[in-house]
């Protein structure tokens, strides 16, 4: 059993994290738009680990014998004026989410839910690496900005992310 106002923060982040690969889905839609294939590839992945996110909260909300409750996904913004404006997003958006976990962190202790507590150190450490990741990509673009021929060598590199499903925990 779970305090409700725990619950209600978890099935929040659940949508959030629905919401994470919505906002990338539309962001490969946009690569695919502009013929860079090998960024709409690292944002498919992307969007595929979000998922990952989404579905981790739902299983513990199950585990822990309470509903799931899906909500709304807000409409994702769906042009940009650049690859760099993709970028300077994704990784506005990661800070973001990282603000979010903590927030549901600080719940947690504050109800004196060490279970909650302890599974969300797992998102605590995926977000260092999402922001790691994200600012990569972006000051890599930054440094293609006066060169297209950087640009098309980075989708290239991009093109080569795979999404690798986690092994289940028994
Ligand atoms: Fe679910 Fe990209 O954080």
């Amino acid at each position: 059993m779970i305090k409700k106002r725990v619950l209600n923060a978890l099935n929040s982040q659940l949508n959030a994290e629905l919401y994470s690969a919505y906002l990338y889905l539309a962001m490969e839609a946009y690569f695919e738009s502009i013929n860079l294939s090998g960024f709409a590839n690292w944002m498919r992945a992307q969007a595929q680990e979000e998922l990952i996110h989404a579905m981790k909260f739902y299983d513990y909300i199950v585990a822990r014998g309470e509903r799931v409750d899906l909500t709304a996904i807000d409409e994702p913004q769906k042009e940009w004026d650049s690859p760099l404006a993709v970028f300077e997003h994704v990784y506005e958006h990661e800070k973001m989410v990282t603000g979010l976990i903590n927030d549901l962190v600080d719940i947690s202790v504050a109800e004196s839910d060490h279970a909650t507590t302890n599974f969300l150190q797992w998102y605590v450490a995926e977000q260092v690496e999402e922001e790691e990741s994200a600012s990569g990509v972006l000051q890599r673009v930054k440094l293609t900005a006066d060169s297209p021929g950087g640009l098309f060598m980075l989708d290239s590199e991009l093109g080569l992310r795979v999404f690798n499903p986690p092994v289940k925990e028994e």
